[in-house]
């Protein structure tokens, strides 16, 4: 898998591509490090950045350059961004990024172009942002805290300078690739950055190897099959039960109801799941199956995610779900998608299944 996270200087995509690379288990490159030796080669030799043949020369920096601290600094920053307008500088340093986003097994890459021109087939596209006035903030409390003394306003300065530069150049600008997930991160914490980031490449993964079924008949078996086996396996299989599972287009869909299919890629039909209608607006979220074999595809969310949006489309005032404690992951899936426990729920449909000691309530995510 590649994942691409682009976004303007100080927005979080470092920390959030850093994170990602730990978290999946893939090699991570930091591109603005190349740019950033560049225009540190230009300034140690004394040259003019804005002069193409000084900056396409300093591409010739020695590796070493790369763990210098000092390629940090707001200094060099603005020499990287001076010189990675040069399409020729971007030529020289695009086979060494390209060879890293092609090496088996994928890779994280953050900068600017990584979605549009260095890995335009990048399974996930992040596009990380914040405004100005936080991105100058962070910047600042960062080199303080480094004990580096720093001036806020001539701070923001040099960022709106530098999104300016990096915006608006002719060769590769600055922008959100298409269908990269844009991630502003004015209001989030660095770990709620990081959770929304690795919340994003599930969901592109899943869109991937996953896709929702509507009901036809001739899944009515899956429908039968995936739900008889679990229920049987942990409880008894009710009357109630078999009278839905035998007669899916009668008892759901024909009363205005609804059920899905999750379909994994070489798998097949991996999951099912029902709503029914109980009364104008009101709907038992029902029948919800996975089968093992799709374990660690996260299947059940992209279902569950799915027939809530179902529900939602039907018009639902009212989604409910009747389960067991026994269920105790699906019961944490349903927290985490929005249900909460419900004693109202309880009194009004409790009795419904002879397992039923968990009654829940949508509230929405
Ligand atoms: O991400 P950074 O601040 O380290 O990047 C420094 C400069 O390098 C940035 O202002 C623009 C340039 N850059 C680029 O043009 N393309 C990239 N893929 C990465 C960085």
């Amino acid at each position: 898998m590649i994942i691409a996270v682009d976004g303007p200087t100080a927005s979080g995509k470092g920390t959030i591509a850093k994170a990602l690379a730990a978290h999946f288990a893939l090699p991570h490159l930091d591109t603005g490090l190349l740019y950033r030796a560049v225009g540190r080669q230009v300034q140690l030799v004394g040259g003019n950045p804005d002069d193409a043949h000084v900056a396409l020369a300093a591409c010739d920096f020695a590796d070493s350059l790369l763990n210098d601290d000092i390629l940090r600094s707001e200094e060099v920053g603005g020499y990287a961004s001076r010189v990675s307008v040069h399409p020729q500088v971007r030529r020289a340093l695009y086979e060494r990024q390209r060879a890293f986003a092609l090496q088996e097994g994928g890779a994280v890459l953050d900068g600017r172009d990584i979605g549009t021109v260095i890995a335009p087939e990048a399974q996930v596209k992040l596009f990380v942002t914040a405004s100005i006035a936080t991105r100058a903030r962070r910047r600042w409390l960062e080199m303080t805290g480094r004990g580096i003394a720093a001036d806020l306003a001539v701070i923001e300065a040099d960022i709106a300078a530098r999104d300016e530069r990096d915006m608006n150049r002719a060769d590769a600008p600055l922008m959100a690739a298409p269908g990269s997930v844009v991630l502003d991160t004015t209001h989030l914490s660095r770990d709620a950055a990081i959770k929304a980031a690795i919340a994003a490449v599930h969901a592109r993964a899943a869109a991937e190897t996953l896709r929702i079924r509507p009901f036809d008949d001739s899944l009515a078996k899956h429908f039968h099959d995936i739900n008889a086996e679990w229920i049987a396996e942990m409880f008894a299989l009710e009357p109630t039960d078999r009278e839905v599972l035998e007669n899916p287009r009668e008892k759901i869909i024909a009363p205005g109801g609804d059920i899905l299919f999750v379909e994994a890629h070489g798998l097949g039909i991996v999951g099912t799941c029902a709503l029914q209608r109980t009364a104008p607006g009101s709907f038992e979220l029902t029948k919800m199956g996975v089968r093992e074999a799709a374990r660690g595809l996260k299947a059940g969310e992209f279902l569950l995610a799915a027939t809530i949006a179902r529900a939602q489309e039907l018009g639902a005032s009212k989604l409910y779900l009747l389960t067991n404690r026994k269920c105790a992951a699906a019961i944490h899936l349903y927290e985490k998608l929005g249900f909460v426990h419900d004693a109202g729920i309880m009194a009004d449909y409790g009795a419904r299944y002879e397992r039923c000691d968990v009654a829940m309530l949508y509230k929405g995510g």
